[in-house]
């Protein structure tokens, strides 16, 4: 097996754009792409389900290497099983963001779940990841990072627009999960040095995409890997 030969690493806060850049961007290219949230979230949904406490490191961290569970890439998104039932739709909500984020700050969870984000890139030509830490840990040599970012009331706004609900009260669960990501003492969401930082705000979804893609067709270009 080998890692994808180019890796582009998007991060950025809760609701920042992220998945809908990394979604439009791998479609527009033909490539793959990972939601790294998606094994946090997976993790602090199964937990819930077996009954596994948010504050228990080791019986989490155990959880994660369990086979009871799994992470598929997708097109559309990444999904989430456990067992043989589908549960993406469920760990998309926004309460098990939050879980999500309880979990995600824990060392040893953190450690057990870094084996199968790395395994994304297996076999790959190219592979598109976003998260928190996709540019810093998971795969700090990657070729193109970036880092979206977007003002707190317009994330709202945007995350209420998609699934129903009060601004307000998204907003004060986005700036409580951000400042929990930043705040955390291992792996905590920064900028990558060298990332691109495009401020998302007055954008469009394709704008966006626009931008970043311009920025990787010129590095693959440098690179001589303009076939991928
Ligand atoms: O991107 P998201 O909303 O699906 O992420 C859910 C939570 O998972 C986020 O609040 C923190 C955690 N997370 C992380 O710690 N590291 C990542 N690379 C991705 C997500």
């Amino acid at each position: 097996m080998r890692s994808a030969s180019f890796i582009v690493t998007i991060d950025g806060p809760a609701a920042s754009g992220k998945t809908s850049v990394s979604r439009l961007l791998a479609l527009k290219r033909g490539w793959a792409w990972i939601s790294t949230g998606a094994f946090y979230r997976g993790l602090a949904f199964v937990a819930s389900r077996e009954n596994v406490s948010v504050n228990d490191e080791d019986a989490l961290a155990n959880l994660c290497l369990s086979s009871i569970w799994r992470v598929e890439m997708g097109d559309d998104r990444t999904k989430v099983f456990l067992r043989s039932e589908d549960v993406t739709d469920e760990i998309y909500a926004e309460d098990i963001g939050l879980a999500a984020s309880l979990v995600s700050r824990y060392p040893k969870v953190r450690a057990n779940l870094l084996g199968a984000q790395r395994a994304c890139a297996d076999s790959l030509d190219a592979l598109v990841a976003e998260g928190r830490d996709c540019g810093t840990i998971v795969f700090p040599d990657a070729n193109v990072k970036f880092y979206l970012t977007a003002g707190t009331l317009d994330r709202a706004a945007r995350r209420a627009r998609q699934q129903g609900g009060n601004v307000e009260e998204m907003r004060q669960a986005q700036v409580q999960r951000d400042y929990q990501d930043s705040s955390r003492q291992t792996a905590p969401m920064q900028i990558p040095t060298q990332a691109h930082i495009i401020d998302t705000t007055a954008l469009t979804l394709d704008q966006v995409v626009e931008q970043v893609d311009a920025v990787i067709g010129k590095e693959l270009a440098q690179q001589s890997l303009s076939h991928l």
